[in-house]
């Protein structure tokens, strides 16, 4: 989706995957920036805020809106990024929290029916809707920016589970009596952390938890958080 923000906002600015070579060059070249990505226990996947440490003077005077994806809580997930793009120079427009259905699916406790689903991702496109018409009055979000909002992502999560987020998880668990070998996972991985070797997938201890392979594996031979994959999400089973 593209977002027109400011009044000489190019309607055809390019979305880009924050993995691909193209990324920084892109963020480079434009001076509104939305940055997305999933919360993770109140905080940013430990990928994006390494891309925004390691290319610290490309946000240099970009104007950012921090867009959030959360299964129910983010506490200040926007604020973490935004606190690091204002280190490195950049002016945090916004941020926006929207509920998505929860991509963790070797979970039970997580798992929502279809229709659930359905009204999760309409109520997002409502707000996502309503946010739009305020940006272009002028009038920007403010999710997980505030100092309560701050202390929330503190105190309910990010202390608890600082360790988790601290470093790329090692803990990602392949079934090798169910994997082919096929590779799918090779090829989906952002943090090239899968490789196969004689017929087998191994890890390699990068994993940003994005959830993807879990998720597409056809053997459903990945698990991550749970240890059985109960079902595995894709976005076109909710459309209309
Ligand atoms: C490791 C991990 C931690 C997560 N922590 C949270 C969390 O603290 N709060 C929350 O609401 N959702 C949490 N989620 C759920 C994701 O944020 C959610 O699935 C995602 O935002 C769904 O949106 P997407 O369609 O952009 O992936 C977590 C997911 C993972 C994999
Ligand atoms: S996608 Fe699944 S079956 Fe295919 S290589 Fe990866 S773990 Fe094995
Ligand atoms: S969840 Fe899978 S695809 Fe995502 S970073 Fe980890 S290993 Fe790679």
């Amino acid at each position: 989706m593209r977002i027109k923000i400011g009044e000489n906002a190019d309607e055809n600015a390019p979305v880009v995957a924050l993995e691909d070579r193209g990324a920084v060059p892109t963020v480079a070249a434009y001076d509104n920036i939305i940055l997305g990505y999933p919360v993770q226990f109140s905080n940013a996947p430990k990928m994006v805020r390494d891309l925004i440490t390691e290319n610290a003077a490309l946000w240099n005077g970009k104007n950012v809106l921090c867009l959030v994806t959360m299964g129910a809580f983010s506490g200040d997930g926007a604020g973490c990024t935004a606190r690091l793009l204002k280190k490195c120079g950049a002016t945090v427009l916004g941020g926006l929290h929207i509920k998505m259905p929860d991509s963790v699916c070797d979970s039970k406790l997580l798992k929502k029916s279809a229709d659930e689903n359905m009204l999760i991702i309409n109520r997002a496109e409502e707000k996502i809707g309503r946010t739009v018409l305020r940006m272009k009055s002028g009038k920007f979000p403010r999710d997980g920016l505030g100092v309560f909002a701050h202390a929330a992502g503190l105190f309910g999560q990010r202390l608890w589970f600082y360790s988790k987020t601290n470093h790329y998880s090692n803990k990602l668990k392949i079934n090798k009596t169910l994997c082919t070998g096929c590779g799918k996972c090779v090829r989906v991985c952002p943090m090239k952390n899968l490789t196969v070797e004689n017929g087998a997938v191994s890890p390699h201890g990068k994993c940003t938890m994005c959830y993807r392979c879990v998720s597409l594996c056809p053997q459903k031979a990945i698990t991550l958080i749970g240890d059985e994959v109960v079902e595995q999400y894709r976005f076109e089973n909710f459309r209309r």
